[in-house]
């Protein structure tokens, strides 16, 4: 049978939360990146870009909430300072002057990073038992791939 989360040792509740802490960091950088994209894409394909990063942003409001509300399942602290976040968020801002190609391209790299952070916390979650942890990842770590590939097809 698998460990309840609130059965988690104090480390690895620790480590778990940690990992949460950054997926979220990570969504919220993200978050406004898209924001940013949208409000100031420019070219031929304004409309599918703008409509994508909208797509983006209102997946990533959501799914912040999801993460740091199974932070507070744990009984984790869920740093919602921006300036913490962008600290410790492996995405950075993006200057929203860019042309199309390099948004796009910004964009995918957030969503590789995203979906690398989100797999790792999935693993580290299944290595203390903490399922429902994992599942979480899982589902956001497919969502990140899938948003990566379809940046990727703008590319190519
Ligand atoms: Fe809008």
């Amino acid at each position: 049978m698998t460990q309840p989360a609130t059965d988690l040792s104090p480390s690895a509740r620790e480590a778990i939360v940690e990992a949460l802490n950054q997926s979220v960091a990570e969504t919220a950088v993200t978050t406004m990146l898209a924001q940013n994209f949208h409000w100031n894409v420019t070219g031929m394909a304004f409309g599918p870009l703008h409509a994508l990063f909208q797509e983006i942003y209102e997946d990533h409001f959501v799914a912040q909430d999801d993460l740091a509300e199974r932070i507070k399942a744990l009984d984790g602290h869920a740093d919602g300072m921006l300036s913490g976040m962008l600290k410790r968020s492996k995405v950075s801002e993006h200057d929203g002057h860019a042309d199309d190609k390099t948004m796009v391209a910004a964009m995918q790299a957030a969503q590789e990073t995203l979906a690398a952070t989100l797999a790792a916390a999935g693993a580290l979650a299944a290595e203390h038992g903490d399922t429902l942890t994992e599942d979480l990842a899982i589902a956001r770590g497919q969502t990140h791939e899938k948003f990566a590939w379809m940046l990727r097809a703008h590319l190519r």
